[in-house]
């Protein structure tokens, strides 16, 4: 039943196969472009590499092509018989089928368009148009029965009947037969051509032998000729076992049917040239190979039964035109169903590589760009760079000026405030009485009084010099760093820079620095003994002489408050100081008495004894009597105030000088605390951070994150310099790890 060689059909099956997979393949990678593209358009650091129009197209594509690859899949190779009532159509289907499929019969057989297509199923079945209902047939005859029935069924009216693809090797290669109606019995010809013909592969013009061509047939081909270009048409003269009957007329029959038939096809419709157009044209008899077939098909001879003369010629003929038409549909088809695709399909192509070809120009532009844009980048990175070391550099300069200028400015203004402290003691006012409990309450309230005023004092003359001069260093700072700073920075520097004054904080605790203060506010006669020595040796040596002469092993304490320069001293005692150290002045100075005094006095002395006598000394020792009197009287409460105060002052001044230098090199510090002391480590981790994205990052960025970096940079070059503005000391120290980091 199989034929033993490779059908021409294949040729068409593998074509689709192959076509297919193509298209399969394409869509893949039109998909992938889809979606490149997309992800590209929507790539915000990816401005216009790829277009809007550029991603519609492709998308359009891509859809285009799933629809063809389905179009694709559904191709198959379609030949549609047409002739007269009972010119044999359902027979010749039926006999290359190699079984009885469709019903034939005298008369008006096929009353509708019959379509058989394979299945792969084991059972036939018709499906009615505008119905998915499968009718299940088993015989022919059910099928002509089914058709009959269904009154609703018009000439025009298409019924798929599918055949099982294993009792039939024609239909396994995506072939579709279709019958029709007889042309005679329709007046609905263009009806039909539109809706069965135009995309049949081949046309069969099934004729009766034993008449000749009807203008009814020809009539029908015009009108497919003039619908579609040069349509395949073989010309198959049927019933042609009938000339057995008559064989002396046969060749005459036969000659005068080819030439009408080759006028036909080659004068009138010009569908073939004259040489091909003789293998268009044969004379078969389709009953005869059918009936042959279904034999051969139950292990019978296939020549055997009542076989009219020359069966088996027109039985190879019937052969020949079964290859000739599998050559030409296949080859037909390949090229009608597929060639367009193909077309279209390289049109895609075209369009896909131009969109692809664009997007990597402009992606090229763009990575050359961004190079140049990373390469000034850089070159500005290091120039900031450099231009933040010299400033560092210049600021460190400015505020070790800076503390300087708030040394020296803190020392002088001290001094000269220590300087008026007697003033400030004499502004004191308050309860003042020898007993210690009141001292030891004035003693607190005159240190708090001294240590605010000068505070105030210092403050007003220091304080707002030193905002002065910071605020000076910080504007200078500013400008240098603005032509650093993005344009758009530039403008914002100033809100960055904390604008608030600086109050110094001068400590200068006097409580503590005076807690070792002792008053003397005993009486002390100015004649007196002790008043006489100190007002000759000095403080220092009198204490020695009076103390050490009254008791040579007597440890000698510490001056007194009144010799506050004394304090820091080493204890005096015996041991430590010489006996030289005591006589020499001691020696001299009763020398100088003696020598100078004394002598001046006995000289005078013995001269006024002479004159005036020792009335002289009585007046003499009333007078210091009185004055003695005078002074005692005079020594009150008030007195011991001034006396008291006179002694703090004294006392004061000499530690408050001690202090100077170290009050204003605190001074000095606290402004250096200023540009040290704010939120460091945050800022550290800033700059380190920025220096992070700003260097390591920023050199590692690829063109295609320019904007990321662009980023970085920025705030690593905002971050810099509000670092610089702020906190210059940090500076070095930072740079340092932006450097290396
Ligand atoms: P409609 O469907 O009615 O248009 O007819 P048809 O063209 O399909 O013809 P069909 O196949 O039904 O055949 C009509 C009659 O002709 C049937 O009785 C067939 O047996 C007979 N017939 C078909 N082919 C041949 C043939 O080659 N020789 C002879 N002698 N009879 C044939
Ligand atoms: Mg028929």
């Amino acid at each position: 039943m199989a034929e033993a060689t490779v059908s021409p059909l294949k040729h068409f099956v593998l074509a689709k196969k192959t076509i297919t997979a193509i298209f399969d393949q394409l869509l893949d990678y039109v998909s992938e472009g889809a979606t490149f593209v997309e992800a590209t358009y929507k790539n915000p650091e990816l401005e216009r590499v790829a277009t809007e129009d550029e991603l519609q197209k492709i998308q359009a594509y891509k859809n285009k092509l799933a629809v063809i690859g389905e179009v694709l899949s559904r191709r198959h190779m379609k030949v549609a018989f047409f002739g007269r009532t009972s010119s044999g159509k359902s027979s010749v289907i039926n006999a290359m089928l190699w079984d009885k499929v469709l019903p034939s019969g005298i008369g008006h057989t096929t009353n509708c368009f019959l379509s058989v297509e394979g299945t792969d199923g084991d059972k036939a079945y018709l499906m009615t148009e505008g119905s998915d209902e499968k009718k299940s047939v088993k015989t022919v005859n059910q099928l002509a029965h089914a058709l009959h029935m269904d009154k609703d069924l018009k000439a025009g009216c298409l019924v798929h009947v599918f055949w099982p693809k294993s009792k039939c090797a024609l239909l396994r290669d995506d072939l579709v037969l279709v019958d029709s109606p007889g042309t005679d019995v329709t007046t609905e010809l263009d009806s039909w051509i539109d809706k069965f013909c135009l995309d049949a592969d081949v046309f069969v013009l099934v004729a009766n032998s034993e008449s000749t061509l009807m203008n009814t047939e020809k009539h029908f081909f015009h009108k497919v000729n003039e619908r579609l270009s040069k349509p395949n048409i073989f010309i198959l003269n049927n019933r042609w076992d009938a000339s057995a009957s008559e064989p002396e007329y046969m060749e005459d029959v036969r000659r005068q049917h080819m030439e009408r038939c080759l006028t036909f096809l080659v004068d009138e419709l010009k569908v073939i040239d004259p040489v091909e157009a003789r293998n268009r044209i044969f004379f078969v008899s389709a009953k005869e190979v059918l009936s042959a077939r279904r034999q051969k098909a139950q292990g019978m001879p296939e020549g055997g039964g009542a076989l009219a003369e020359g069966f088996q010629t027109r039985f190879q003929e019937f052969q020949h035109f079964e290859q000739i038409f599998e050559e030409c549909i296949s080859q037909s088809a390949v090229k009608t169903k597929f060639e367009q695709h193909t077309i279209r399909a390289k049109q895609i192509i075209d369009t896909v590589k131009n969109i692809m070809d664009a997007i990597n120009v402009a992606a090229a532009e763009k990575r050359v760009h961004s190079m140049e844009e990373r390469e000034d980048q850089k070159d500005r990175l290091d120039f900031v760079r450099n231009q933040l070391n010299i400033l560092t550099e210049d600021t460190k300069e400015k505020i070790k000026r800076v503390t300087e200028e708030v040394e020296n400015k803190v020392s002088s203004a001290m001094t000269d405030e220590i300087c008026r402290l007697s003033l400030l003691v004499d502004e004191f006012y308050s309860d003042f009485h020898p007993s210690p409990q009141v001292l030891k309450l004035y003693k607190t309230e005159l240190n708090k009084h001294i240590e605010d005023g000068l505070g105030k004092n210092l403050a007003d003359r220091c304080s707002s010099e030193v905002n002065q001069s910071m605020h000076q260093s910080q504007q200078e700072m500013i400008e240098n760093l603005k032509p650093l700073l993005p344009s758009g920075a530039q403008s914002q520097l100033h809100l960055l820079i904390p604008c608030r004054k600086f109050d110094l904080s001068y400590d200068l605790n006097c409580h503590s620095l005076c807690a070792d203060f002792q008053e003397d506010i005993m009486f002390h006669f100015s004649l007196g003994w002790t008043s006489l020595v100190n007002r000759f040796l000095g403080p220092k040596q009198a204490q020695r002489v009076l103390l050490g002469l009254a008791d040579p092993n007597l440890q000698i304490p510490r001056p007194l408050a009144t010799t506050p320069s004394a304090a820091s001293l080493p204890a005096v005692t015996p041991e430590n100081v010489s006996h030289d150290d005591f006589m020499v002045p001691l020696v001299m100075s009763l020398a100088s008495l003696t020598s100078r005094t004394s002598m001046s006095i006995i000289v005078v002395g013995g001269v006024i004894w002479r004159t005036v006598g020792w009335k002289l000394i009585s007046v003499s020792l009333s007078m210091y009597g009185l004055l003695y009197l005078y002074e005692r009287l005079t020594w009150t409460t008030k007195a011991k105030e001034r006396a008291f105060k006179q002694q703090f002052v004294n006392y004061a001044t000499e530690k408050l000088q001690m202090i100077v230098s170290l009050t204003s090199a605190n001074c000095s510090h606290q402004v250096q605390q200023l540009a040290l002391n704010q939120p460091r480590v945050t800022l550290m981790v800033s700059i380190c951070s920025a220096s992070r994205v700003g260097t390591g990052e920023f050199c590692a960025a690829s063109p295609g994150s320019s904007a990321l970096w662009k980023r970085n940079l920025r705030a690593f070059l905002n971050c810099s310099i509000f670092f610089v503005c702020l906190f210059p000391k940090c500076i070095s120290t930072c740079l340092c790890k932006v450097m290396s980091g």
